[in-house]
């Protein structure tokens, strides 16, 4: 069994992204996405992979999840189906889960472990993430951080689930 994690950061209403963007900058949280990240693969659908700022995220094994058979990008390994790019993360590793909505929805079933950044507000968006069992996820840890600045300036919480064994 390969170690899947997924990171995402969430809204209250469940909003992810708008026009293939995120709908918020939060520094603090993008310093830990890099912490918990780096030296370990991340596994994304095409559309985040071509959001990213920076591509491929370096330090890290980047899988690009994508339908068309032929495509390749510089320094990815690509993936044609959820199963291939299970097949290629690192037994050795946490494997993390990076996006977009498409690709957390088919994975939701294969990872152990979620790392949810809560954003408390209500966004506009067209990309959301999907429901959360609690009979299936049980939270291991909570860190609330409710000051808002100027770098950060929503309040937010970090909850890690792990999946309940039955
Ligand atoms: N808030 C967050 O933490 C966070 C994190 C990441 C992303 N996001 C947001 O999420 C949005 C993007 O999500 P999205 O759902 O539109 O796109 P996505 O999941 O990033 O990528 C979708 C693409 O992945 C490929 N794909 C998906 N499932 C596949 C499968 N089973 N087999 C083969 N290929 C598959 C397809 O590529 P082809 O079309 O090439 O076949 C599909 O068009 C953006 O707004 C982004 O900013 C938010």
């Amino acid at each position: 069994m390969k170690n899947i994690s997924i990171i995402v950061a969430v809204a209250k209403n469940k909003a992810i992204g708008k026009d293939n963007k995120l709908l918020w900058h939060l520094s603090e949280d993008l310093k830990r996405f890099k912490r918990l990240t780096s030296g370990n693969p991340v596994i994304m659908g095409k559309n985040t992979y071509f959001s990213l700022p920076v591509r491929p995220l370096p330090k890290r094994l980047n899988i690009v999840i994508t339908d068309i058979l032929d495509e390749q990008i510089d320094n990815c390994i690509m993936a044609y189906s959820i199963e291939d790019a299970i097949s290629k993360m690192d037994g050795t590793k946490e494997n993390f889960i990076i996006g977009g909505a498409s690709i957390y929805r088919q994975f939701m079933e294969h990872a152990n472990k979620l790392y949810i950044t809560w954003v408390h507000r209500d966004f506009e968006a067209d990309t959301f993430f999907p429901e959360i069992d609690e009979d299936i996820w049980k939270v291991v840890s909570q860190e609330d951080f409710l000051e808002t600045n100027e770098k950060n300036p929503y309040p937010y919480s970090y909850y890690v689930y792990e999946r309940r064994s039955h």
